[in-house]
């Protein structure tokens, strides 16, 4: 990304948790920033808040090369013009998206994208903000953008998308594709089907909140972290692989999957979850934990770059 004369132009809307974020990870690699918050304070903090991110940037991405500029824009235009990737990161309502594509649109240059950084609301929601949706793609990150490399990408216009690819692989970003429009995109709908057995196993009383914690981090996530889902069952069937898993243990998957629960958030389930979160981080408060959760993952993709996935 580092094109010293004229540096891509990447304009950040919305410099919450996830923008700002997002505009460390791009300044780090050489972009040309600019970001624009309606909220006069948001922006003027954004510096401040992108400083932890950069200085954790540079351990993990140390040979990004030359870092670029950051300009903070009073005016949605200022930010926009000349930008070819604009990545939204305003809340998460559909009226205030809309409202806001409609003032950014006109703003684009033609081949410009629109990236909306949504979390659970899908392209076909938001494209009607648009005069031609072709412009828009969702390209959700997984918090936090500038350490864990996923952007979940779905659009209709397949050079937009390839573009846009191209800017989030520039900045160390792993772009995964969706065939379909689909509520929680890939990764949040494997994290709320499994978050869904853990909190039915609280309510259900088979485990404690701590206890199935670290189940999980001990075993299966230190796993999927090198292996998917998929892959580590084709690896279950030995030299059958997947097709020997299937005809060996597919009969018990499938009495497993019966075995699963469908929890509600009933205030008992609530006040164990925070009872039993409250009891793991052992009077840690949330600044610390964040600090811890952001130290393993930097010592992890450290790690991964001498022996990445399978
Ligand atoms: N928090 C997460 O874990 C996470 C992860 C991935 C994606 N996202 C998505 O990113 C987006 C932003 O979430 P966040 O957690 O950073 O929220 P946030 O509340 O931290 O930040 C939102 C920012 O948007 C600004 N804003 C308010 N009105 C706006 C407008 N009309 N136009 C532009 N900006 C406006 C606010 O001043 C604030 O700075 C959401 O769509 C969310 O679903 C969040």
């Amino acid at each position: 990304m580092n094109e010293r004369d004229g540096a891509t132009r990447i304009a950040i809307l919305g410099a919450g948790l996830i923008g700002a974020a997002w505009a460390a990870l791009f300044q780090h690699h050489g972009a040309d920033v600019r970001v624009w918050d309606p909220v006069a304070e948001a922006l003027g903090e954004t510096p401040a808040r992108m400083a932890s991110p950069l200085a954790q940037l540079a351990e993990v991405a140390p040979d990004a090369g030359p870092r670029g500029t950051l300009t903070l824009c009073g005016n949605l235009s200022e930010a926009v013009s000349g930008a070819i990737l604009i990545q939204e990161n305003a809340p998460e309502n559909i009226p205030l998206k809309h409202a806001l594509f409609a003032q950014v649109e006109p703003l684009m240059g033609p081949d410009a994208v629109l990236a909306s950084s949504t979390s659970a609301l899908t392209w076909s929601e938001l494209a009607p903000g648009l005069q031609d949706p072709a412009r828009l793609i969702t390209a959700h990150p997984f918090n936090p953008p500038h350490l864990v490399p996923l952007v979940e990408i779905y659009g209709t216009d397949p050079a937009r998308i390839a573009r846009a690819e191209a800017i989030y692989r520039a900045a160390g970003r792993m772009p995964v594709r969706l065939k379909k429009d689909a509520t929680g995109h890939i990764a949040n709908r494997l994290a709320s089907a499994l978050w869904r057995e853990a909190v039915f196993m609280v309510q259900d009383g088979i485990a404690d909140v701590e206890a199935v914690d670290a189940a999980l981090v001990n075993g299966p996530g230190l796993r999927w972290s090198v292996l998917g889902a998929h892959m580590a069952y084709h690896l279950g069937g030995g030299t059958g692989g997947m097709a020997g898993y299937l005809a060996h243990l597919g009969p018990s998957q499938e009495r497993r999957w019966a075995a699963l629960g469908n929890p509600a958030l009933t205030p008992d389930v609530q006040a164990a979850l925070v009872e039993g979160v409250a009891r793991e981080a052992a009077g840690r408060d949330i600044a610390t934990l964040e600090a811890a959760r952001d130290k393993a993952l930097i010592a992890a993709l450290i790690a991964r770059r001498k022996a990445p996935h399978v």
